[in-house]
């Protein structure tokens, strides 16, 4: 790990930089450029959220007063799922309505797929959702700008939300990733975490046949 690279709990004003690092980092764990136009679109679907209304969940790494990554969570997901429709599903629907359609319109066609597409169990034992935010109420995202990627900073990071989960009493924590995920899922399964669920989920048009995958972790 750079010896420069500072580890700390999350502010609001984060917000751009994790914005940033999310659209660096968000197309299964690649660069979303040249995959998804609108940014602060991206940023509102994805990473936004957190540092506007969840901060204190969070933590980011910072190099030379810029983010190079983060991770952002809550500690119970039912209440976040809320809370996102509620905070920044209308922001999501302003950014389309005055922006995003003509700006950018290979978003729009991104979207109208992402709408389309339902998730499906691949087996008829599929673990609901209800049934994970129960076992594992918590949830988080990791990103980590490439040239900062396998040096030691996402573990620090994994580690320090665990404990902070831990240190209110929630039980288990989840994520969401996919089969395409080359660098999460050896990540996550070094740090413990099991599948629980796979989905037949095609979150890309550009990426069919892709696998979504919740992996979870008991913390008691
Ligand atoms: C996945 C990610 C968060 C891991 O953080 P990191 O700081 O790079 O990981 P660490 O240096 O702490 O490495 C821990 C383990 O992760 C795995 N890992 C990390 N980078 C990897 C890579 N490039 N290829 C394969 N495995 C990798 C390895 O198992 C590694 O253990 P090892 O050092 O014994 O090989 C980071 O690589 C990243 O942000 N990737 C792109 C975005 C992404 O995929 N985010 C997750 C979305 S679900």
């Amino acid at each position: 790990m750079h010896s420069d690279v500072i580890i700390r709990k999350c502010k609001r004003s984060d917000w751009k930089g994790i914005m940033d690092v999310c659209y660096h980092t968000g197309y299964m764990g690649e660069d979303a450029q040249g995959h998804f136009g609108d940014k602060f679109l991206f940023g509102l679907l994805f990473s936004i959220y957190y540092p506007w209304f969840e901060w204190w969940n969070c933590f980011v790494a910072v190099h030379n007063n810029k983010v190079i990554g983060y991770i952002l969570g809550s500690l119970d997901s039912n209440i976040q799922h809320k809370m996102f429709i509620a905070k920044i599903g209308p922001l999501i629907l302003a950014r389309l309505a005055l922006v995003s359609w003509w700006r950018y319109p290979n978003t729009l066609k991104i979207l109208v797929h992402l709408i389309k597409q339902f998730p499906q169990a691949l087996n008829n034992n599929a673990i609901s959702d209800s049934d994970i935010n129960l076992s594992y109420p918590a949830h988080l995202h990791i990103d980590i700008l490439a040239p900062y990627q396998h040096q030691g900073i996402g573990s620090k990071l994994i580690s320090l939300y665990e404990n902070h989960v831990k240190s209110h009493n929630v039980p288990g924590i989840h994520l969401d990733t996919s089969n395409k995920n080359f660098k999460a899922i050896p990540f996550y399964f070094k740090h413990g975490y099991k599948i629980i669920r796979k989905l037949n989920s095609s979150l890309w048009p550009d990426s069919p046949n892709t696998i979504q995958l919740t992996f979870a972790k008991k913390l008691k």
